[in-house]
């Protein structure tokens, strides 16, 4: 039974790593079970800062890889790349004629982004939010999972479906709603508890990538940073020790377990007894993620085939949507 359409978007970009999995796509893969699941690489967002052509359609095959290898199953969840289903830029459009500058200049990840250059960002960095907006109400989404960083756009998303609604016609567009993960899987650097795990760090020994071998996570899980405490009996205990915490909320995610139920296993053990099991079961979920991505990598015509594919199905559902909404509107359109 499915309790609603679920859509979501990741950015393509290499190097995937433990963050991107335990904090969306292990998500992504659950909800498939009772939702109708639209899943989005979304290219077109890329380009809103400088991407290299060769690379960006690298990292979007990469990225359809990983979902797939990590349980996306494309006979039933809609996969696609964005820029291959014209409706997103289209309506897209149509919602920067509804959106008011004083909503996107609240927009904190806008300003973080252009940074102190903000005369020299794109204007498609400033749109990004209304983009976003389309992506999700073309195919009229009940259900958005999104990290912390997003909740802001899903905000303006639901401002611009509300007043599209007042302007056109009432409850055409649903307002979707955030979808909140069970295990608020914020994973940090494996070096700085305080920080979180990027693949743009500098050294490589603060992120688990989804394509490092078994003995380089094993390794670097032995090299993480932590203190010489065992582990506590409470999660309130573990507050000012972000690093451990962060270990703990990597087992508890991994082995979908809350970090309270993984204290009452390894309460007074210290990391020389829970290292090694985090890194064992580390292994169990990333090995078989990274022999079957490099499985797919090596046929990229199969990927692109599977996306092709993915984007005629979303196309169905967003052609109708978009045009009822031109409709509404007032343009006039073919009648066929
Ligand atoms: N902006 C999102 C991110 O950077 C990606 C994204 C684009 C998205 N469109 C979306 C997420 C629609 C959810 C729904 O993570």
């Amino acid at each position: 039974m499915s309790k609603g359409r679920v859509f979501s978007g990741v950015q393509p970009t290499g190097n995937l790593h433990l963050g991107n999995y335990l904090g969306a796509i292990k998500n992504w893969v659950g909800l498939q079970q009772d939702h109708e699941t639209i899943y989005c690489i979304v290219d077109l967002h890329a380009i809103t800062v400088p991407q290299q052509p060769q690379l960006l359609k690298k990292a979007t095959q990469e990225v359809a890889a990983c979902l797939i290898a990590s349980g996306i199953d494309t006979n039933n969840s809609i996969l696609f790349n964005q820029s291959q289903v014209s409706q997103h830029a289209e309506l897209a459009w149509l919602f920067n004629c509804v959106a008011r500058l004083g909503w996107l200049n609240r927009m904190t990840q806008f300003k973080e982004k252009a940074g102190k250059n903000r005369e020299n960002a794109t204007v498609g960095l400033y749109a990004y939010p209304t983009l976003m907006a389309a992506d999700i109400l073309a195919y009229k989404a009940t259900h958005v999972p999104v990290g912390d960083d997003q909740k802001q756009h899903l905000e303006l998303t639901r401002d611009i479906a509300t007043a599209f609604n007042s302007m056109f016609g009432e409850e055409f567009f649903p307002l979707p709603e955030p979808v909140i993960q069970k295990t608020a899987a914020r994973i940090m650097s494996l070096r700085d508890g305080s920080s979180k795990m990027s693949k743009s760090d500098d050294s490589d020994f603060t992120r688990i990538n989804l394509n490092d071998e078994d003995d380089l996570i094993a390794q670097k899980i032995k090299k993480a940073k932590t203190d010489p405490e065992p582990l506590p009996e409470t999660v309130e205990e573990l507050e000012n020790r972000p690093e451990a915490r962060n270990l703990v909320g990597i087992y508890a995610a991994l082995t979908n377990q809350s970090d309270a139920e993984v204290l009452v296993e390894f309460s007074g053990q210290g990391f020389g007894k829970f290292k090694p099991i985090l890194a064992e079961s580390l292994i169990g979920s990333i090995s078989p993620i990274r022999t079957e991505m490099n499985k797919l990598l090596a046929d990229t015509n199969h990927l692109d085939n599977v996306l092709s594919e993915g984007s005629k199905r979303a196309a169905v559902i967003a052609e109708p949507i978009l045009r009822a909404c031109k409709n509404v509107m007032g343009f006039v359109q073919s009648t066929s």
